[in-house]
């Protein structure tokens, strides 16, 4: 067993793992933070990604141990006060979901992009999000939805 300190959308957490402990499972089994989704048998679909230390990774590919005195956000840690964030509201404005499995992993995937590159054009959110496989929505209603949200989330930046 390794002890590991790692904090996870905004709190802070210790635990012995085993080293072959996934981080997507710790997230799920030992925090029961199942909004973070596993679609595969590992680093196919994204339903996993997480941000750790601000840049996302598909936590099914990072071991529980990689993570120790890191911080992680799940799409659990997005919302403040019950508020979504411009990137949720326009996924569900925008009808970018379905069956909802892949959302949490394209949200975090969008927010990093987003965050790199502010306003980027659809070829640029289809690249990003490249990783990030839907069964459902054909794509077209995610590329809109993150879309729609570079502009929001501007005016959320200089207001923050
Ligand atoms: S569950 Fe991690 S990439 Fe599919
Ligand atoms: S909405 Fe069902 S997999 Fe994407």
């Amino acid at each position: 067993m390794t002890h590991i300190k790692v904090k996870v959308d905004g709190t802070t957490y210790e635990d012995d793992v085993e080293p072959r402990l996934l981080l997507a499972h710790y997230l799920r089994d030992r925090l029961g933070l199942t909004g973070t989704t596993i679609g595969c048998d590992t680093s196919n679909c994204g339903a996993c990604t997480v941000a750790l230390d601000g840049a996302s990774v598909k936590s099914c590919s990072v071991l529980a141990v990689q993570a120790d005195g890191s911080e992680v956000t799940t799409v659990q840690g997005l919302a403040e006060n019950g508020e979504w964030t411009a990137l949720q509201r326009a996924f569900h404005e925008r009808h970018g979901l379905q069956c909802g499995y892949c959302t949490p992993g394209m949200i975090m995937a969008a927010r990093d992009l987003l965050n790199e590159n502010p306003h980027p054009g659809p070829h640029e959110v289809r690249q990003a999000l490249e990783g990030n496989l839907c069964r459902c929505t054909g794509y077209q209603n995610i590329v809109r939805a993150v879309l729609a949200a570079s502009g929001e989330q501007l005016a959320e930046e200089v207001t923050a």
